[in-house]
């Protein structure tokens, strides 16, 4: 099957890069990414590359390349499924906050709502293509709707997580690891297969192009992103052991990340992971063992959340301990709000948390983030609802600038790592901080003896 014409359903920070990639690629292929959202689509056609919703290095060259060629944006939706051969489904699958379910299984109400749209719509043939991460057996029920609703159209469900980290999202999506596709194992299934396989051949070694059946590749993204979020929680575990005992978390990580069984990558202490997926995809994952019966296996992964949890309130409760237990009118500085660099998504970051708890204590915070407007901070404050639209207004400001932030601060806090904090003048910053001038750096990226020589006093994750 000769496919020429794809659309992706949602404009997001999965959907965007992945068909801007595709198009980049594939130049005679027709790749339309709709959305419902206007201003965002707004914002990925606006003239200016630059302005494109989704911040990622690399991307907006690649966007300038292929926009108008044979990559669009619009919010013509049923226009862009009647003329595809490929729809992807890309679309938010967050974790529910209603019903049954509430706060761990993954809301599939847009997935349903895409599907119904496609059955709706549909007028030829079409291979529909989970991009969305989805709990493992969401396609029989695509596969439910689609044939119940459908204009006896034939649909092939097939199952191609995205892997992409963000932040490195154009190196991850032009040189993946490994591409997975599922589908159904009958013939026809497997030509469906085939036809998305020959679509990332013509960049990725066909090697790295696993296909399995569409369970397999469903499980496969939960179970990765479980797996990357419980290294993360392991290390960060053993943090706070070497706090107590002057092991230093950055050497026992260099010790074991050695041995060639563990590896050296994904083991950095931190205060915490965030971001839209490793949280929502073990919650889900955690649903959907309980709802087997399987409360060890639930038990396990659930503790992996437990852990990251803890590792975000014990970096705010230090920072209060540390100035002697009282934030109360203290201005502390917050250098990153993105839940990790080069990036400007802040879903659950690190930094939301922490703000919350000192905010609670009555803390005054000056935000500083070289990607993450002020709008966007509010909002992830007020989504909390902890306090008031205003309260929130009062008690944080967020500047353009990281001196501005630093000036009259009794701490600092590190949280994200952008490559930029470790350039800062700090011996401009300590003068003109309050003193003792307190630096908490919640991802271990700057030089500890150089601060201390300067005179800051400095806490460390792990050390
Ligand atoms: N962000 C990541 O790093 C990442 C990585 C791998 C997989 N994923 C998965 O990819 C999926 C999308 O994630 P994202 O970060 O791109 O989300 P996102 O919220 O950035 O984008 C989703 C977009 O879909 C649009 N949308 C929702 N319902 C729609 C509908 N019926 N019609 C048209 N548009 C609709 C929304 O308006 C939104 O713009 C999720 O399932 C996520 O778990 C995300």
């Amino acid at each position: 099957m000769n496919i020429t014409k794809i659309c992706c359903i949602g404009a997001g920070y999965v959907g965007g890069p992945t068909m801007a990639v595709i198009a980049k690629q594939c130049p005679d292929i027709q790749v339309t990414v709709v959305d419902l959202n206007e201003s965002r689509i707004n914002k990925w056609n606006d003239p200016n590359v630059e302005n494109i919703p989704v911040y990622e290095p690399g991307l907006s060259g690649i966007v300038a390349e292929a926009r108008g060629r044979n990559l669009f944006f619009t919010t013509e939706v049923d226009r862009a499924i009647k003329e595809a051969d490929m729809i992807f489904i890309s679309v938010n699958t967050p974790t529910k906050t209603y019903g049954a379910g509430k706060g761990q299984a993954a809301d599939l109400k847009w997935i349903e709502l895409c599907a119904r749209q496609i059955a709706r719509v549909s007028t030829s043939d079409k291979i529909v293509v989970e991009k969305s991460t989805l709990p493992v057996r969401t396609a029989s029920t695509l596969k439910d709707i689609l044939k119940h609703t459908g204009n006896n159209v034939k649909f092939q469900i097939l199952s191609n997580p995205e892997f992409l980290a963000e932040g490195t999202a154009v190196d991850d999506l032009l040189t993946p690891d490994r591409v997975l596709i599922g589908g159904d194992q009958d013939a026809e299934g497997k030509q469906a297969i085939e036809a998305l396989v020959n679509i990332y051949a013509r960049w990725v070694p066909k090697e790295r192009i696993l296909t399995t059946n569409v369970w397999s590749s469903e499980l496969s993204k939960l179970t990765a992103n479980a797996f990357l979020a419980q290294r993360v929680s392991s290390i960060n575990a053993l943090s706070e052991l070497c706090e107590f005992t002057e092991a230093n978390i950055g050497e026992v990580a260099r010790a074991i990340g050695t041995d060639s069984r563990i590896g050296p990558k994904f083991l950095k202490a931190s205060v915490g992971f965030g971001g839209s997926c490793f949280q929502k995809d073990i919650l889900n994952l955690v649903y959907i063992a309980r709802s087997y019966g399987l409360n060890e296996v639930a038990d396990y992964w659930e503790q992996v959340i437990i852990m990251n949890d803890h590792q975000k309130r014990r970096f705010a409760n230090k920072i209060i301990k540390t100035l002697y237990n009282t934030v109360n009118g203290k201005k502390i500085a917050f250098l990153g709000w993105a839940f990790k660099k080069d990036t400007n998504d802040t879903r659950e970051s690190a930094a939301i948390y922490v703000a919350d708890h000192l905010l609670y204590e009555q803390a005054k915070i000056a935000v500083y983030d070289p990607k993450v407007s002020a709008d966007q901070m509010y909002a992830d404050l007020d989504y909390l609802n902890t306090r008031t639209v205003e309260e929130n207004q009062l008690l944080v400001d967020v500047v353009q600038d990281p001196y501005e932030a630093c000036q009259d601060a009794h701490a600092v806090a590190i949280l994200t790592e952008w490559d930029e904090f470790k350039d800062y003048d700090w011996q401009k910053i300590y003068d003109a901080m309050l003193k003792p001038a307190h630096i908490f750096d919640g991802r271990n990226i700057l030089d500890k003896g150089q601060l201390e020589r300067i005179g800051f006093k400095v806490s460390a994750i792990g050390s």
